[in-house]
């Protein structure tokens, strides 16, 4: 495939609980490339989860520290990299990955992914709050920005091995 043949780190970007972790894992496996995701990334060099930085250091720390990360990881060799889902929202990060990386949109339907995120707690943003509106008041602000990315896969309702599989057919 011509997108895969640019040997260029494929950066996975959407809203949280569209499956970037779960489906960027996946497809490494299936490319035999390495696979980073950024959130794990920020939490091992804070040595605090995405929570705890959230709640001890706030949110523009938390966001600081992303764009450390995502730089470091994509000024490496090609990997496949799941990124936070307001990683796309940073201009600075933003330039980095459409530098050096395909960027794929993963989407989903806002109710599939709220089914999924409340099965966790570990999205600071949604704490305490309604989770469709706040998935909708992101995904108003957020699409248009994840629309640039080189590719789309719309997953719909689809399971994270639907994904898996148009993602591959797309790259
Ligand atoms: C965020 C998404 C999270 C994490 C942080 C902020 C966001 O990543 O980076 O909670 O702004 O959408 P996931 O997309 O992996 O959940």
């Amino acid at each position: 495939s011509p997108i895969l043949k640019l040997n260029r780190t494929i950066a996975l970007v959407g809203l949280m609980g569209v499956g970037k972790s779960t489906v960027g894992r996946r497809l490494a496996t299936r490319l035999g490339l390495p696979f980073a995701d950024g959130d794990h990334e920020i939490e091992s060099a804070a040595g605090m989860s995405v929570s705890e930085i959230f709640a001890t250091r706030g949110e523009a720390d938390f966001r600081a520290g992303e764009v450390r990360v995502m730089k470091r990881l994509l000024e490496g060799p090609p990997i496949v990299l799941a990124t936070g889902g307001g990683a796309m929202m940073n201009d600075e990060t933003r330039a980095m990955l459409k530098q050096n990386a395909v960027t794929v949109w993963m989407r989903a339907d806002l109710h599939v992914i709220a089914e999924r995120v409340a099965r966790r707690d570990t999205r600071p943003l949604l704490r305490g709050r309604d989770t469709i509106k706040v998935l909708t008041e992101l995904s108003e602000k957020r699409y248009p920005v994840y629309a640039e990315a080189d590719v789309t896969v719309d997953v719909g309702g689809g399971s994270h091995g639907v994904a898996l599989e148009a993602m591959l057919t797309e790259l």
